[in-house]
């Protein structure tokens, strides 16, 4: 933890610590996202990949939202190549934003974070903060990195 102008700044593993250690997060583990890598790691390279993105830009962020948002972003418990959802690119920000606001206490920047991070394939969900464009793009980046390399 560091101390600037009167403000604590915690670090990436003290800000994710609280959902990453939780029981029910843990369940993500058994889930493949892409390639041979589970939603839970899945999760974790988007948290890590936004907060370093917030950091390499000097943006103004909500750094413990952003970071809660994006780690919960895919928190939707399935394995979605079982799933008889035939749309789960479309549904699933808004069932792991359900499921978040059920299990834990979600702000409205993060569950914003949490329905947008799909756009724009689902379209009418726009990121509407900065932390949600960054775990927009982060999803993005991670995916194309887990497809390709992590086979
Ligand atoms: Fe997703
Ligand atoms: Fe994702």
């Amino acid at each position: 933890m560091k101390k600037t102008e009167n403000r604590i700044l915690k670090t990436f593993p003290e800000l994710v610590r609280p959902v990453s250690e939780d029981p029910r997060c843990l369940k993500m583990k058994e889930y493949i996202q892409h390639g041979r890598i589970n939603t839970y790691d899945h999760c974790m390279d988007v948290a890590r990949t936004s907060y370093w993105l917030g950091k390499k830009f000097r943006l103004q962020l909500h750094e413990e939202e952003l970071v809660r948002g994006a780690f919960l972003h895919d928190y939707y418990l399935y394995d979605w190549h079982h799933h008889e959802e035939p749309w789960h690119g479309y549904t699933h920000p808004r069932e792991a934003a359900k499921n978040a606001c059920r299990d834990f206490h979600v702000t409205p920047l993060e569950e914003g974070i949490i329905r947008s991070h799909m756009w724009p394939l689902t379209l009418r969900s726009v990121p509407k903060s900065r932390e949600a464009i960054l775990v927009c793009i982060a999803d993005k980046i991670c995916s194309v990195r887990e497809t390709l390399f992590c086979r």
